[in-house]
Parts: structure tokens; sequence; C-alpha cells
């Protein structure tokens, strides 16, 4: 069984089960996941598998996503199993478990929390949220923007992500899991401590 420090076996379960997009937007979330490491002082290879691996179960069939999903306990809310586009992230960190036998609780909180957030989450877990955002291939209009505050701190990068994600999601009137909201509350009391 392939372990986090054979990156190797993992970019081969990519390579075949994602887009040719997606498998390079693994590596450069991995890339910047280790320069955030790096600037942070978090452990560089830990964040690098962490990134690589944030997006395994993306492309996986929706009825696969959705039983690794079911059997995730990582603090799963029904919000999050029924929302499509969340279920990823959990069934990532599951996959991680059962297949590859990956144990470091601090390796699958930051895939599980990678797109919706949560209070009290590790610096690799900040880390992998703002390397997802902030990696070479994003485009969107504020990204430059994003890959400023990601590199002034992570708390301010953090609070910028989910002040943007919050406001997203309601201008669509999708759900926010509840873990989101507690996420910013979090980083806003920090930033208001720290006025
Ligand atoms: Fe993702
Ligand atoms: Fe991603």
């Amino acid at each position: 069984m392939p372990k986090m420090n054979e990156p190797a076996a993992f970019k081969q379960f990519l390579k075949e089960n994602l887009s040719k997009k997606r498998y390079v937007h693994s590596l450069n979330v991995a890339d910047m996941s280790r320069e955030l490491a790096e600037l942070y002082g978090a452990d560089a290879d830990k964040a690098y598998f962490a990134g690589l691996v944030h997006d395994i179960a993306k492309e996986l069939p929706r009825g696969q996503q959705s039983s690794l999903a079911a059997r995730c306990r990582i603090n799963v809310s029904q919000i999050e199993l029924n929302s499509p586009p969340l279920l990823h992230a959990i069934a990532g960190a599951q996959l991680l478990i059962e297949r590859f036998g990956i144990d470091d609780g601090e390796i699958l909180a930051a895939v599980r929390y990678h797109t919706v957030g949560a209070a009290g989450m590790s610096k690799l877990s900040q880390i992998v949220y703002l390397a997802d955002l902030t990696s070479a291939d994003r485009e969107y209009k504020d990204v430059k923007k994003m890959r400023k505050y990601a590199h002034t701190s992570l708390e301010k990068g953090m609070f910028e992500a989910l002040k943007f994600a919050l406001a997203d999601n309601a201008a669509k009137g999708s759900t926010i899991p509840v873990c989101t909201v507690e996420a910013y509350n979090e980083f806003a009391m920090k930033m208001k401590a720290a006025q």
C-alpha cells in the first residue's frame, strides 16, 4: 500500500482517475501547498501530499462518491451529503482511509475540509484550503488579490476566502454548511482582535 512519502504512486492513481486538467490542478495545488507550508513553518512534505490528493475523489461516479461520503466519520453534516459539489472532499478523505490506509488525521482533515472549512482548522488544513483557491491554474477575477492575501497571513487569507465563499453561496441561493459559518466567525473574530 503506497504511503504519504511515495507521491509517485498517488500521481499514478490521480492520472488514471482525473481529467488532464484536474490532474494539472492537483499538481499545482500540491506545489502551492508546499510554498505556503514553507512560508508559514508547516511540514512541507505533508502539505505537498495533502494538496496533491485533495481532489482524489472529484471525478469518481456520483454514486461512489455518495457511498464513500456516507461511510465517512469525520464530522459530516446532512447539508453536505445533500450537496453534490461538496461530496468529493468527504469521499476523498474516506478513499484515502479505505483504499490507501492513510491514517494521518491532519492530512485526512485537510482533504475533508478543503471545500467547506471548519472552526479550529489546523495550519495544514488552512494551507490546503488556500492553495486550492490560489494555485497557478486558477483564473477567476480576484485571484491575484487572493494570492496576495494568502501570502500576507493565514488568518487574512482564510478570512477573505471565507467571506467570499459565504457571499457567493448566499448570492446563488445555495445552502451553507454550518462548519463554513463557524470557520468564518472564527477568522472574523481573529481579524477584529488584530485591529
Ligand atoms: Fe475540491
Ligand atoms: Fe481543487
